[in-house]
């Protein structure tokens, strides 16, 4: 390398990406501009193609070139919808200490889930397939009542781990039934996962803003937290990250890798494979929370990290509470090289997750009825994010700035100057619920952001809620 490049720790890839930022921001190559080829890049840097490639994917991950086919990568120009959605934030990258407590106050108060609300992440009843599932749920119970009424000791229903391993080829990811384990949720996975690769006093890296029940996690095992920032379409800043795992022991990175939760933000494959590379270099463990990925509003499913990881460094947690039905239940971990601690955990907790729903679920998926229900319930999510989007525009005041998700059922919205936990206070009190934003952060981050929940079809009664936190926000944010 013939920069100036500061920490050694740091791998090669991210030093050479480093320097071209520099360089994109110094106007030395201004947008729509091509930058030097590879092999260019390896003759001025001294590095290898392979880390002259890793550099430009890497740069592509943060938006800031795009590749062309057979012609490079060219400069950015500046995207219309920059400025226009909330930014990264600023963070010190230090570790600390999670506070859960106003997590704690405000799960009480986010609002009753059968009714229609903006604050707790669940979906309408329509959104499910209650009738489909309450027959296989009756018929596993009266055709396999023994089955039935058993412990499914970890790693639980055979049946449905080869269910959810033909459905992981969507994601990307190829793996036996034997690789899988049940958990009753993405929740459970999660949590066990952390357990199973951290212990008190070890510090996590989460990407910013971050689920606020992965926060709640880490704060009930003791762990402390490095808040990485993360970009509101692409997810965790790996240069961020980069720059925090040369710097301090970090034990596990744990994000939501497509449609995170609050921000919407979707990792790009060259991001996913980037991110792998890290990890290896760093040799730290990723917890990827994908209970999104099957909300894709169109196209294809995202791929999984999970999809790359070739060393079983990844501990994959999937659901089916997002898409299917949050009351039953059933999730699953990948939990790679971890697998043996984590069953053993897996069975310390809770021994075994109820079998009926592990069944019925397993012949919804085999007989084709959840890839049915998937391409029925996609558009109908993107069309109530857009409906939400429209409100939102229409009613807010100006300055306000939100997310434009792809998929999943959460917006991210930001009004300059807004608190919103006052506004938390006042909505609820007309009996309208939110989740505001520092809620998602173990900082207390994100005062004038708020995320709204669009996982119920659009009624009147949810338009009128939209409009009153309007005028709310608007006299609020004076
Ligand atoms: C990112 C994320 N992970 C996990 C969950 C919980 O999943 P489950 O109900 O399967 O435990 C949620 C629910 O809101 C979520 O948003």
């Amino acid at each position: 390398m013939t920069t100036d490049v500061v920490d050694p720790t740091t791998p090669l890839y991210v030093q050479l990406a480093d320097a071209i930022a520099a360089q994109i921001s110094d106007g030395v190559h201004p947008p729509g501009s091509r930058i030097p080829s590879v092999r260019r890049l390896r003759e001025q840097h001294g590095v290898s193609v392979t880390t002259a490639v890793e550099a430009c994917r890497l740069l592509e991950a943060r938006g800031l070139v795009q590749a062309r086919p057979r012609s490079g990568y060219f400069v950015e120009r500046t995207p219309r919808a920059e400025g226009l959605e909330p930014g990264a934030p600023a963070s010190p990258m230090r570790a600390r200490r999670v506070d859960a407590a106003l997590s704690m106050k405000l799960n009480l108060g986010i609002g009753n889930p059968q009714r229609p609300t903006l604050g707790a992440a669940v979906q309408g009843t329509e959104l499910m397939a209650i009738a489909t599932l309450n027959r296989l749920l009756g018929q596993a119970l009266r055709l396999q009542p023994t089955v039935c009424h058993s412990y499914d000791a970890p790693p639980g229903s055979p049946i449905l781990r080869r269910a959810v391993a033909q459905h992981g080829l969507d994601a990307g990811y190829a793996v036996s039934p034997d690789d899988i384990v049940i958990t009753s949720g993405a929740k459970e996975a999660v949590y066990l996962s952390i357990r199973a690769v951290t212990r008190p006093g070890d510090t996590v890296a989460i990407e910013s803003p971050a689920y606020y029940a992965l926060l709640e996690v880490l704060a009930s095992l003791d762990l402390r937290v490095v808040e990485v920032p993360a970009h509101p379409r692409r997810g965790i800043d790996l240069v961020a990250l980069a720059k925090v795992l040369g710097r301090q022991p970090i034990a596990a990175v744990a994000i939501v890798s497509n449609f995170s939760n609050p921000s919407g933000s979707c990792m790009v494959d060259t991001d996913k494979r980037a991110l792998v590379d890290l990890l290896d270099t760093y040799d730290v463990p990723l917890i990827e929370d994908d209970v999104y990925g099957d909300l894709a509003f169109e196209g294809a499913r995202p791929k999984a990290v999970k999809a790359f990881d070739t060393q079983g460094r990844v501990l994959y947690c999937g659901s089916f509470s997002k898409t299917v039905s949050p009351g039953l239940r059933v999730g699953w971990a990948i939990p790679g090289r971890y697998q043996n601690d984590f069953e053993h955990l897996k069975l310390v907790v809770n021994q075994a997750s109820p079998t009926a729903p592990q069944v019925a679920m397993a012949g919804f998926v085999e007989s084709g009825g959840f890839d049915r229900h998937l391409r029925r319930v996609r558009r109908r999510y993107a069309e109530q994010m857009q409906q939400m989007i429209d409100a939102v525009d229409r009613t807010f005041p100006d300055g306000t700035r939100h997310t434009d998700p792809r998929g999943g059922h959460v917006l991210w919205v930001q009004v300059p100057g807004l608190d919103s936990l006052d506004l938390y206070d006042r909505a609820a009190a007309r009996g309208i619920h939110i989740a505001p934003g520092p809620l998602f952060s173990a900082s207390g981050a994100f005062r004038d952001h708020l995320r709204l929940n669009t996982g119920f079809p659009w009624t009147d009664q949810i338009a009128a809620q939209v409009d009153e936190l309007g005028r709310l926000v608007t006299a609020a944010a004076r």
